[in-house]
Order: structure tokens, then C-alpha cells, then sequence
């Protein structure tokens, strides 16, 4: 994929493929990693027709299209309120909307306890703000880049039913092995990693089932 645009305008409008995206320059544009869970849902889930899905950090909205259009019942959320604001608008322009909420909050913390199926989610993983650029709402994972996505995994635990999917990415400058410790200790099982080489690092796709 495809194109990628950030204009120096506050508001803008890109196409992708057939989607028509409407972005603000404080919402994370669609990216490599944004375009690798995208394609990768499909490797995954060929429906997802009234499935209760979340996708927490959801930006502009474009995974969650993805989601939609498989007929999934959607909750899209950020905590960057003009993240939510373009991603509902990107939602009612490219699908039939009918099966979408999107709400402001941090990460599930406003979800009911085991009311989903799945939980897609593409957070910020590097292990510092990137320098120089303060959009870190974008990238800043945390502490070794993973304190944004121990919470999400310990939410996921709470918000997911047993047997749930959590599917979410990491980087090779993620700190991967506290990410295969959270997820055992919050009992889920490590199903399958998908990678992707951007050369200096490498995408990492998580799949894993809440077990207990
Ligand atoms: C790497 S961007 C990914 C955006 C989008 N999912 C994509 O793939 O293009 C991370 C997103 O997480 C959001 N975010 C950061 N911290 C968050 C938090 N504590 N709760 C919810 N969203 C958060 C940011 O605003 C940003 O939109």
C-alpha cells in the first residue's frame, strides 16, 4: 500500500485505494504499520458479521473501516478526541456506519467486562518519544515500549469473553519478551506471530486467545 499523506494544513482529505480518508494533523496519518494489520485482518478473519470487536487507538479510523466492512460490531476509540472525531467521520463516509460507535477514552477502560470477541489494535510501541516530534500520543509506548500495550493486554483480559482474540502489533524496538510474559500472565495463548521487514525494524503481529 499506497499513500501516504500529512499535509500542512490543520484539516485534509487523501484517498487510499477506494477509501476517501478526512485527517487532522494531530491524528496519526495511515501508515506501513497502519497498511500491515489492514491487509493482515484478512490473513485472519474472512467475517466478522455481528461480532462485538473493539479497536482501542484507533486514529483515523482506518483499520476500523476494515473492520466494519466484515460486518463486525464496532466500537473505535482513541484518547485524542480529533482522532475520534476524523475516524467517525471516515467511518460514515466508507462504510454503512449502522454498526459503529466510536468513542474518546484510554485504551477499553470504559468497556464492560466480557461483552467482546475481539480486540484489534495497532498502539503506540517505541520505547521513547521520537525526537524532535511531539505528536507522542502517535508512538510512546512506555517504558521499553511496551507500558501502552501491557494495559492493553491487561484490558483485554477484562473486556474480552473466553475464547476472545486479542490481535494487536509491536516492533522489533518493542521489548518482546515482556510482551510474551504479560500475555502469559494474563492468560492468554500466543497463537501465531506474523512479521513484516521495513529494513531498520520489523513489524510484529500479535494473535492470541484469553484462555481463562
Ligand atoms: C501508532 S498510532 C495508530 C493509529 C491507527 N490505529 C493506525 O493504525 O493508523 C497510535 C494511536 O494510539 C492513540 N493513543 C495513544 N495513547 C492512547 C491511550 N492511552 N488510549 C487510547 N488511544 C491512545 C494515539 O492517539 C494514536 O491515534
Amino acid at each position: 500500500m499506497r499513500y501516504i499523506h500529512v499535509s500542512k494544513e490543520e484539516f485534509s482529505l487523501i484517498k487510499i485505494d477506494d477509501y476517501k480518508l478526512f485527517l487532522h494533523c494531530s491524528v496519526y496519518p495511515p501508515s506501513e504499520d497502519t497498511f500491515f494489520v489492514f491487509d493482515s485482518i484478512d490473513i485472519f478473519f474472512s467475517s466478522l458479521k455481528f461480532k462485538p470487536v473493539a479497536e482501542p487507538c484507533t486514529g483515523s479510523g482506518f483499520i476500523s473501516i476494515k473492520l466494519a466492512m466484515l460486518g463486525a460490531n464496532l466500537l473505535a476509540s482513541d484518547l485524542n478526541f480529533l482522532a475520534c472525531y476524523v475516524a467517525k467521520e471516515n467511518l460514515k463516509k466508507n462504510t454503512l456506519y449502522f454498526n459503529v460507535n466510536v468513542v474518546c477514552g484510554n485504551v477499553l477502560d470504559f468497556v464492560k467486562k466480557e461483552s467482546l470477541s475481539y480486540v484489534i489494535c495497532n498502539p503506540p510501541y517505541f520505547p521513547e518519544k521520537v525526537k524532535g516530534i511531539d505528536r507522542f500520543l502517535w508512538w510512546d509506548g512506555g517504558e521499553d515500549g511496551v507500558g501502552l500495550i501491557k494495559k492493553l493486554i491487561s484490558s483485554a483480559k477484562y473486556v474480552l469473553k473466553k475464547d476472545g482474540v486479542l490481535l494487536f502489533l509491536a516492533s522489533s524496538f518493542t521489548n518482546l519478551i515482556q510482551i510474551k510474559i504479560a500475555l502469559a500472565e494474563n492468560g492468554f495463548l500466543l497463537k501465531q506471530t506474523i512479521t513484516k521487514d521495513l529494513g531498520e525494524e520489523e513489524l510484529i503481529l500479535f494473535y492470541a486467545t484469553k484462555e481463562i
